[in-house]
């Protein structure tokens, strides 16, 4: 069988943002763990409006989307498991993220997912509670085991590198190893039985 593809997505879009920081760090150890063939994904690079097709994707699973989506459509689509970096926005996720989510369903149906959470105190917690039950709409299933990094200006110096790299690392392996467990379940369960 061939690797697994994960694909890994930066949620924030903002300029300035600490995104890109914490995503690279994670493709880091994700390539690095051996499991997966590791794509890392920009949202910043996509097309995301907020007006969405007059069909939902859960009822049209081509719905028309932009030309600037295309790309983001397939490399979604080739993906047997998800890693979101995500901070909080508000309690919740940016919004580009949930336009990103809400332009696709099939892209997500029962494929794995685990996150990497960055913030203030909250640690982009909150942001990750939120998208448990956002994946659960969307047929996913997210994997028990998360990164998080409260004060996340604290912990990584002025170069992006962590301070104290080892706790991280090794909580970024356990995600790993569940992901890849649970995406090679629904990789096989898919190929069986249709969803
Ligand atoms: C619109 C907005 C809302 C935010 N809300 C929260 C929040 O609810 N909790 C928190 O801990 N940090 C919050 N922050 C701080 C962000 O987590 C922090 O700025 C982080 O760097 C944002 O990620 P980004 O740099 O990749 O955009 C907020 C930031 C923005 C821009």
């Amino acid at each position: 069988m061939s690797a697994l593809k994960l694909a890994v997505i930066i949620g924030s879009v903002r300029e300035g943002r600490f995104g890109p920081v914490v995503a690279e760090w994670f493709t880091e150890h994700a390539r690095a763990h051996g499991a997966f063939e590791v794509d890392l994904i920009d949202l910043a690079q996509a097309h995301l409006p907020l007006e969405l097709p007059a069909v939902s994707p859960a009822m049209d699973p081509n719905p028309p989307r932009p030309d600037g989506m295309i790309d983001l459509t397939e490399r979604l689509a080739a993906a047997d498991a998800f890693v979101i970096v995500t901070p909080d926005y508000n309690r919740s996720i940016p919004a580009a993220l949930k336009a990103a989510i809400d332009w696709h369903f099939t892209q997500w149906d029962a494929k794995a997912i685990g996150f990497v959470g960055y913030s203030g105190a909250s640690g982009g917690l909150l942001a990750i509670e939120h998208l448990r039950q956002i994946f659960g709409e969307l047929n996913a299933h997210t994997v028990r085991n998360y990164v998080s990094f409260p004060r996340y200006y604290l912990l990584f110096d002025a170069e992006g590198k962590l301070r104290e790299p080892e706790e991280p690392a090794a909580a970024a392996r356990a995600m790993l190893d569940q992901l890849h467990w649970w995406a090679g379940a629904l990789a096989a369960a898919r190929s069986v039985v249709a969803v």
